[in-house]
């Protein structure tokens, strides 16, 4: 029971768009297990680039069964919004499944996320606005609402109308004093749960099912480790856990089902929000990768700030991941400048510091240490192996792999798929006591009506 899971080792961002569409074909069903509608994945499909937010990216993909964990909590608008633009463009959604379990995110949270930010002016988090973390904030203080309440009027009003009062009294003392009123909100609920109901699903039977037929299953994490609410630099994080740990709690399965986790990282850095961030490049390098990267927020528009690649929090994330394999992307895009930094250490308050401290305090004092390295000046989009890189970005990769400890099977020279050095073996296939999924890749092998 091949299950997988795909992290980001970074601040988000990292391409892993990129890794499901490299490792789809052998893949029957992707599952989203935290986050919300503030993560963007960009995928490129021949001439068409696909921007989604909450449907797993696997949805591109004619033979993968799409699943929204519990752990995700859901804006059904957005949602809703996503699986039109996709049935337009073409895409067959009718295999998406959402969990009855995932908590929503209303109206109210979307204001008081804004609110919020606004309230803290110069020591905001730097949050997308989506109503992330009020909707998580609910969840643990057992007042959210699930997409379950969505197609049952009753359980909704009754619980929207305990909540809503206490809602508006906070909302009325945060900037904006944006109110909510019960019966339109319950309107536009039900008329959501209409839309939705044939895509809702208890998806961990699903997951489930699908491993012990030996399907397999690709767990997608949205942002990255370093972002993680757990073990980012803490308040400037999201409020879920994208480490691989969040997918057995977002996503339904145990430790013991996962069997490989590949970590995705960029080849340097970049960073949407605020927060400290040791190796941040404000100058015309830092200015030119983000150019080529094309580095702005799928999400917000918002510009990421770019930086050297920090192997600092690297080692934490192959850690706390227990990464097995790394995808490593955006290569090419530091083709051109003369001279690449690597940061392998800190100096805070005149020590050198190797362990990555997750206190914002102790980074925002943090100075990088750099290990240099000669670049290359030619476009490495056409290499298919590393022979084929130029020596100077193979020591490059080279010293990230030593950094991180667990093989670089996968560097990405290009957006396209084709784009893509595959070093030595598809990570998946290294395990030679599992037996291949009897599926794999088929398109035909499953049909709308087995998910439900
Ligand atoms: P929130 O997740 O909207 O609450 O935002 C918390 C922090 O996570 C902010 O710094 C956001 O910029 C960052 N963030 C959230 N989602 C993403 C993402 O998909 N990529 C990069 N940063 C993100």
């Amino acid at each position: 029971m091949p299950a997988t899971v795909i992290v980001g080792l970074q601040w988000g961002d990292e391409g892993k768009g990129k890794t499901t569409d490299f490792l789809a074909e052998q893949v029957s069903m992707a599952v989203r297990y935290q986050g919300g509608d503030n993560a963007g994945h960009t995928v490129v499909l021949g001439d068409e680039v696909f921007k989604l937010h909450l449907v797993p990216s696997g949805v591109l993909y004619p033979h993968i069964s799409c699943v929204i964990g519990p752990g995700v909590v859901v804006n059904p608008a957005t949602l809703i919004a996503e699986l039109d633009m996709l049935a337009e463009r073409g895409i067959d959604t009718s295999k998406v499944r959402v969990s009855r379990n995932a908590h929503l995110i209303l109206p109210y949270h979307v204001a008081q996320d804004a609110a919020m930010e606004a309230r803290l002016g110069g020591n905001a988090v730097g949050t997308t606005h989506r109503g992330i973390g009020p909707a998580y904030a609910d969840r643990a203080l057992r007042i959210g609402l699930r997409v379950e309440d969505l197609v049952d009027e009753r359980s909704f009003r009754a619980r929207l109308a305990r909540v809503l009062p206490d809602k508006n009294a906070l909302l009325a003392r945060l900037p904006g004093d944006e109110q909510f009123e019960l019966e339109p909100l319950v309107a536009l609920a039900m008329a959501w749960g209409q839309r939705l109901r044939p895509h809702l699903a208890d998806t961990v039977w699903l997951v489930q099912d699908a491993l012990a037929q030996g399907d397999h299953v690709l767990l997608e994490g949205a942002q990255g480790t370093l972002l993680d609410l757990d073990h980012g630099s803490y308040p400037f994080v999201t409020s879920s856990n994208p480490i691989a740990g969040g997918a057995c709690t977002g996503g339904g399965i145990g430790p013991l089902q996962v069997d490989e986790v590949i970590g995705v990282m960029k080849a340097y850095s970049t960073r949407v929000g605020s927060g400290p961030y040791p190796t941040e490049l404000t100058d015309a390098i830092g200015a030119g990768i983000a150019s080529r990267g094309n580095e702005v927020g799928t999400t917000t528009g918002r510009p990421r700030r770019v930086g050297w690649f920090d192997a600092v929090p690297l080692r934490y994330a192959v850690a706390v991941n227990s990464a097995s394999s790394i995808m490593l992307n955006k290569l090419d895009i530091l083709s051109g400048i003369d001279e690449i930094c690597l940061c392998v250490a800190y100096e805070i308050d005149g020590r050198r510091v190797e362990a990555w401290p997750s206190s914002a305090e102790q980074l925002a004092g943090a100075t990088p240490i750099y290990e240099r390295f000669p670049g290359w000046s030619e476009p490495i989009h056409a290499a298919r192996t590393l022979a084929e890189l130029p020596e100077n970005a193979r020591r490059y990769v080279s010293a990230l792999e030593t950094a991180a400890g667990v093989p670089i099977v996968l560097v990405s020279v290009g957006p396209e798929r084709s784009q893509t050095i595959e070093r030595a073996f598809r990570p998946m296939r290294r395990r030679p006591s599992l037996a291949p999924a009897p599926n794999l890749g088929s398109a035909s092998s499953r049909g709308p009506g087995d998910l439900s």
